[in-house]
């Protein structure tokens, strides 16, 4: 079952509850919330403030996308505040695997991310300890990038990996997805999709998210 995790990046932040409202109604699966260091990436966006804040008013899981230095730091506010997923990025962690733990240990499910560049051998000893891994396809930072397509092999390699290791990880994608290459994505083996600007840049949202999830028939 393909999930759809609209990302409130693009989201209008002046109407933040409506608009988490309208893509819940239009079938949104998780809500994915990306934080912002302006260290570990240019931008600055979300603190657990912001996770508290929208946690009673939805029913769906808070992703939580950390793009922050030293993620172990803040790992006790977000869960705190309500996260359901913590995502963290393999470059800003010293100590993965018990970065993990940190985030399981709060009853919270464990995600690690890898940028573009990073290889897949990075989750070598820890795979199995995770419940999803985030695949970067733009550069981190900003919404509304162009999907890098030769991130399709690397969906595709980690999926073989996922079969033969972890059968439970979940493959999630995040950056320039849309209707376009939906399909493609998820061919590949991508099973939770993030879309910012292809979701929250449309009227209709429902739409939006079903146009994403059926992209292949
Ligand atoms: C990028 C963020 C993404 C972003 C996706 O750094 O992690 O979640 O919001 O936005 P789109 O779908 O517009 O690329
Ligand atoms: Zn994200």
């Amino acid at each position: 079952m393909i999930k759809i995790a609209p990302s409130i990046l693009s989201a209008d932040f002046s109407i933040l509850k409506s608009e988490i409202e309208d893509v819940e109604r239009g079938g949104a699966d998780w809500i994915h919330i990306d934080v912002m260091d302006g260290h570990f990436v240019p931008n600055i966006t979300i603190g657990p403030l912001i996770v508290q804040a929208v946690r009673p008013v939805t029913n769906l899981p808070l992703d939580v996308h950390l793009m922050i230095e030293n993620p172990d730091r803040y790992i006790d506010d977000f869960a705190d505040a309500g996260a359901d997923l913590i995502s963290v990025h393999a470059e800003a962690c010293t100590h993965l695997h018990r970065t993990i733990q940190h985030i399981k240990s709060r009853g919270v499910k464990a995600g690690a991310v890898l940028n573009p560049h990073t290889p897949l051998s990075v989750l070598d000893y820890c795979l199995s300890d995770l419940d999803y891994v985030l695949l970067m396809t733009v550069n981190p930072g900003f919404g509304g990038q162009s999907f890098i397509p030769a991130m399709l092999d690397k969906i595709k390699s980690l999926s073989e990996k996922i079969k033969i290791e972890a059968p439970s990880v979940l493959i999630q994608i995040d950056g320039g997805v849309n209707e376009e290459n939906a399909a493609d994505c998820m061919n590949a083996g991508a099973e939770v999709l993030v879309a910012g600007s292809a979701i929250y840049g449309k009227k209709d949202r429902a739409k939006a998210i079903s146009s994403i999830r059926n992209a292949n028939g």
